[in-house]
């Protein structure tokens, strides 16, 4: 007899996780791709002065590919960019699109290799399923130990002033994704915090999602949140630390997997107002909720966080309900360690907000049905008051 539902699992079929992979980038495009000849190299500003893309750039030219790097992303990219970004591929003649950033740069060239090979309009593929017939191959190297996106089937964009709209679809599982550690080694203290919290949630969400919980997902986040936890703080500590780093990837990477199939829920729903409306990071918006949206799941899913509570906080003990309370207590005391603000007054956030917010947190509704907890507007509001 199956004790669980019937479930369906996927992800991106070839995963280099290697320190040092990225400077031997060319070999392994040549091999994964003979024919590809012209990549477009995505990527933001930011992540272009750290002076980490020559290296891979250099890497592919020594393979006999042309390279042309893209490097206007800006975080949480509006929809003009990836017009932009499509347009540039276009002139390129690009064959293969390779994200080399954070979630916002990856999410950019998820889109580039949909829309730049084919003729849908951006209009056309928001939501669940609207890509129609093949993209450009597609090869993500995440900057950020965060989003997952590189093993993701979904891309945001910022669609108006404080609006976020997603494309979900199987063309967005990129053919390969390379975890390099050596990239993230100047990531800052406070974006590693923030964007490790992101991950965290990632699978702290998909293991206590409540409708496409599953098997795999499960061991994922559970191996997720065990090196996720293990190495935060050391990785913020010691910012070359690079076994740290290493470690962050892959967990960042697994929750990724994780969630992609069993999707997050209601931190999400109610850090992207915070992100859209006051421009928060969004590892941040999620961490500034995150404890409060735990404690307000608690009557639903404690034995959930008993059971992660395990991984955590290895030396918890007594009753499900002290377990549970325990991994709430172990993920603030990781904010409060890593410095990073705690409190929506410290983003900006007035108690004048807070109306404006829940009503925001509602719209998600996709993301807020697979909460443990019904979520009503009033549970919202009281949830970021909570958090003030
Ligand atoms: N597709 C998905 O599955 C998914 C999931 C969650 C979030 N997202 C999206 O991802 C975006 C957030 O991504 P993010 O948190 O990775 O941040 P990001 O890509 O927006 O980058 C944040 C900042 O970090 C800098 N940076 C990145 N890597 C660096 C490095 N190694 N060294 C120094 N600086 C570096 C960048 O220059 C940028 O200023 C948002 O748009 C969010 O909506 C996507
Ligand atoms: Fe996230």
């Amino acid at each position: 007899m199956n004790d669980f539902p019937a479930f369906t699992f996927s992800t991106v079929a070839h995963i280099v996780c290697e320190l040092g992979a990225a400077g031997r980038l060319g070999e392994h495009i040549a091999q994964g791709f003979p024919t590809a000849r012209r990549a477009l190299l995505v990527t933001d500003p930011g992540f272009l002065k750290t002076g980490l893309v020559d290296a891979p750039a250099a890497s592919l030219q020594r393979a006999g590919i042309q390279v042309t790097i893209y490097s206007n992303v800006v975080a949480d990219p509006p929809e003009q960019t990836v017009l932009d970004a499509v347009t540039a591929a276009r002139q390129h003649g690009t064959d293969i699109v390779i994200g080399l950033g954070g979630g916002s740069s990856m999410d950019v060239a998820k889109l580039i290799a949909v829309l730049a090979g084919g003729d849908q309009q951006i209009g056309a593929i928001y939501g669940i399923g609207n890509v129609k017939g093949d993209r450009l191959p597609l090869v993500q190297i995440p900057t950020t130990a965060g989003t997952g996106s590189e093993v993701t089937n979904i891309a945001i964009v910022t669609t108006g002033a404080t609006t976020k709209m997603g494309v979900v679809a199987p063309q967005l599982y990129a053919d390969m994704a390379l975890l390099d550690a050596e990239l993230t080694l100047g990531l800052p203290p406070a974006v590693t915090a923030a964007t490790g919290i992101d991950a965290m949630v990632h699978a702290i969400e998909a293991y206590t999602s409540r409708h496409k919980k599953n098997p795999l997902s499960d061991i994922l986040a559970r191996k997720a949140l065990g090196l996720l936890s293990a190495n935060l703080i050391a990785a913020c500590e010691d910012g070359r630390n690079l076994a740290a780093r290493q470690a962050m990837l892959l967990g960042a990477m697994l929750a990724g997997q994780a969630f992609s199939n069993a999707p997050v829920a209601a931190v999400h729903a109610l850090a992207y107002p915070i992100g859209g409306t006051f421009h928060v990071p969004h590892g941040l918006s999620n961490s500034l909720v995150l404890p409060h949206v735990l404690r307000f799941n608690l009557p639903a899913a404690a034995g959930l966080y008993a059971e992660l509570a395990e991984i955590v906080v290895p030396e918890v003990s007594g009753s499900e309900e002290a377990r549970a309370e325990a991994l709430v207590v172990a993920m603030q005391q990781i904010a409060t360690i890593t410095g990073i603000q705690r409190t929506l007054q410290q983003v900006g956030i007035k108690e004048t907000d807070l109306d404006q917010l829940a009503d925001d947190a509602m719209l998600q509704t996709r993301l807020l049905g697979n909460n443990p907890r019904t979520v009503t507007r009033d549970d919202a509001r009281a949830i970021y008051a909570a958090a003030l």
